[in-house]
């Protein structure tokens, strides 16, 4: 009897992951549509050990990563591709499956023939996208001119890399569902890093889309002329400066009228929201923002709505308040405007407090009209108007 297709594509997931010697990477990511999933995120990879093959599963409960390492048949693979997460990523040393779940359950799913390699490092430390030595992480300043991760920089060097792991997937999954066209080298991507400051993300974005044979072009936008100097420089000396440039502008005023995926890791305060309005305004397919430190809201939290004083008479449960309401209110209007938004960690507290990334697609899907009321109804209660709502005329 014939399966339906979700159920046939899990088949053949499952058939590609019985192949332990073939097998590169698993990742699961996002919810499918009323599921609920007990990690946002699960990790599978095959490792060597003692006693041969084994497949190391690991998730994050925001602070730590915890692995669990199975013999291949015992792995829990059948369940948790069924338990609720809306894509399924699968790469093997000839190519990579992504399945995205819609909505409505079914599959799309996308078959890339490429070659991988297995890592097959017991510790993932070892298992990095961005290799150190790598001569554009010694340009940007990120290794010594030994190659090695300058101490100083080690957090920013793993921001990026989980921004990338992250940027990855997304992409792959939009394009196979058709939310953003197909790149090649006569229409590539275009990539806006706003806020790009030294652009350590803006070069790895770059350098490692690349050696996926993914083409992008990419943009920098830092209000800093300096910035925009050094960054163009470092880009003519990698002789990459056909297809990644700097500005030196306000990102709400950029002359950059358009592009493909909007990132942001860590643009200061408001300048989060002048990164999501521009992504908004200008219609990009896919935004990845990582926002830092908050203020709008907080100070204009003045008339507290009872019995929330519970919280908010503790000064840093304010703050932290302030927070979660200033990106609610960010994903909420990117949510209006048809984006299918998430709050995912993208890395563990330990490496940066600022660990929170608000990931949007661009499905066009026009919201339910009690969206739009709780979305008044939030500010009507805590009497605020986000920076964010001025930027897209709401
Ligand atoms: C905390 S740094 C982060 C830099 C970089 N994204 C990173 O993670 O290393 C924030 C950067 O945003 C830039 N910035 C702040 N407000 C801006 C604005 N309105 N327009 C353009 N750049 C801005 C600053 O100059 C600074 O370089």
């Amino acid at each position: 009897m014939s399966q339906s297709p979700l159920e046939d594509t899990f088949l053949e997931c499952e058939a590609l992951f019985a192949k332990p010697d073939s097998l590169v990477r698993v990742v699961l990511s996002g919810r499918r549509r009323n599921m609920q999933t007990e990690h946002e995120r699960i990790d599978m990879r095959p490792i060597a050990l003692k006693d041969g093959l084994h497949i190391q599963v690991s998730h994050s409960d925001g602070r730590q990563m915890t692995t669990k390492n199975y013999k291949p048949a015992d792995a829990p693979f059948a369940q948790l591709i069924r338990s609720g997460y809306a894509n399924v990523l699968l790469e093997h040393t000839d190519g990579s499956l992504s399945l995205r779940i819609t909505k409505k359950g079914e599959p799309l799913v996308h078959r890339e023939i490429s070659q991988n390699e297995q890592d097959l490092a017991h510790d993932r430390s070892k298992s990095r996208l961005l290799d150190p030595s790598d001569p554009f992480l010694i340009a940007i300043g990120i290794s010594d001119s030994d190659g090695k991760v300058k101490p100083s920089k080690s957090d920013k060097y793993l921001q990026v890399e989980e921004f990338l792991r992250l940027l990855v997937p997304t992409l792959t999954s939009a394009i196979s569902a058709g939310h953003i066209h197909k790149p090649t080298e006569a229409n590539p991507l275009t990539i806006v890093d706003l806020g790009c400051g030294h652009a350590y993300l803006t070069f790895a974005a770059h350098q490692y889309l690349r050696s996926q044979s993914i083409p992008v072009t990419v943009i920098g936008i830092d209000v800093r002329s300096a910035a925009r100097d050094r960054n163009n420089e470092i880009a003519q000396q990698l002789g990459i400066s056909t297809t990644i440039e700097f500005r030196a502008e306000e990102i709400a005023d950029t002359t950059l009228k358009s592009a493909d995926i909007a990132i942001a890791l860590h643009a200061c305060d408001t300048a989060t929201d002048d990164a999501i309005g521009w992504a908004i305004n200008s219609d990009a397919r896919l935004a990845l923002i990582a926002p830092c430190c908050h203020h709008d809201i907080q100070a204009q939290m003045n008339e507290i709505p009872e019995p929330w004083s519970l919280i908010t008479r503790n000064g840093i449960m304010k703050e932290r308040l302030g927070d979660l309401l200033t990106d609610a209110l960010r994903m909420q209007i990117m949510k209006l405007r048809g984006y299918r938004v998430e709050a995912i960690e993208f890395i563990g507290g330990e490496h940066t407090p600022r660990n929170l990334m608000i990931r949007a697609v661009k499905t066009g899907a026009a919201p339910d009209a009690s969206e739009e009321r709780k979305y008044d109804e939030m500010l009507n209660l805590w009497k605020v108007k986000p920076a964010l709502a001025t930027l897209v005329n709401r």
